[in-house]
């Protein structure tokens, strides 16, 4: 089977772009800095790199990225707060280039964090690796959900339920639904040439999530601490391509090591 070719072709060039954005990002990150200029430079950095950022003006997004602080589980807006000693925040990139979706998104630790962050972030990347790491044809979904579920709640957290990952190539969110708790040996087939994103978020209390009233913003309905990763990968003949894997390496906090 060569003709996923083309279109993994496409998304390891998005792909590389995202990561890259966030790689780039990574020295911007720090103490003192808005989330609005992170949302910026990521805007232009994407486009002088021959893409565009997915998220602006999708569904009425106003903004090029997500910025989600400490219980933010995800699609936090980025405003002039500014990052503080201590925050524990996810930046989720998607770039769109040649019309197919690079989509990922990393924690960042600014200053100096609790052990207690660390250790949910810690936990929350080795869920999404531990998951990646079974990819191959004839796994199913719930493959993919158990590996993480079963990890995370070994350590006592929680997994989210109300988002997911999701089908991306040619469209930012398609089909299946991603979920990331399951049982083994349920749901549908991976099969060569599939195309989606794991993005795992972790909560240190509850599961129960709720949006503000911004339309967008989801955090932890008992303001614990939130973490999430996400790459973008491809199913292939015997495993999977990860697309969106880190230029410098960067894969979880802390970066500077
Ligand atoms: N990047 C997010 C995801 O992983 C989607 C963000 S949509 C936005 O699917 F509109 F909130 F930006
Ligand atoms: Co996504
Ligand atoms: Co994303």
């Amino acid at each position: 089977m060569t003709d996923y070719k083309e279109k993994f072709e496409k998304m390891r060039v998005a792909g590389k772009i995202a990561s890259k954005t966030l790689d780039m990002l990574t020295d911007y990150i720090k103490p003192g800095v808005s989330t609005d200029k992170i949302d910026k430079l990521g805007y232009e950095f994407i486009k002088d790199n021959g893409g565009y950022s997915a998220p602006l003006f999708y569904r009425g997004f106003e903004k090029s990225l997500c910025t989600s602080l400490n219980h933010v589980v995800c699609h936090g807006i980025p405003s002039n707060r500014v990052l503080e000693d201590g925050d524990a925040v996810n930046v989720d990139v998607t770039a769109v280039v040649d019309n197919y979706y690079g989509d990922t998104s990393r924690m960042y630790e600014i200053g100096n964090v609790p052990v207690k962050a660390k250790n949910l972030i810690e936990a929350t990347y080795d869920s999404l690796m531990k998951a990646i790491s079974i990819l191959q044809p004839g796994k199913k979904l719930g493959d993919i959900g158990f590996e993480i579920q079963s990890y995370v709640e070994s350590k006592g957290y929680s997994v989210v339920r109300d988002f997911c990952g999701h089908g991306i190539s040619n469209v930012f969110h398609e089909p299946p639904n991603i979920l990331h708790y399951g049982s083994k040996n349920t749901g549908k087939e991976l099969t060569p040439g599939m195309t989606f994103t794991i993005e795992p978020m972790i909560n240190y209390g509850k599961y129960d999530t709720k949006v503000l009233n911004d339309g967008w913003t989801a955090v932890t309905k008992d303001k614990s601490l939130s973490a999430q990763f996400e790459h973008t990968v491809g199913i292939t003949e015997d495993s999977c391509e990860i697309f969106t894997e880190s230029v410098k390496g960067y894969t979880r906090p802390p970066y500077n090591k």
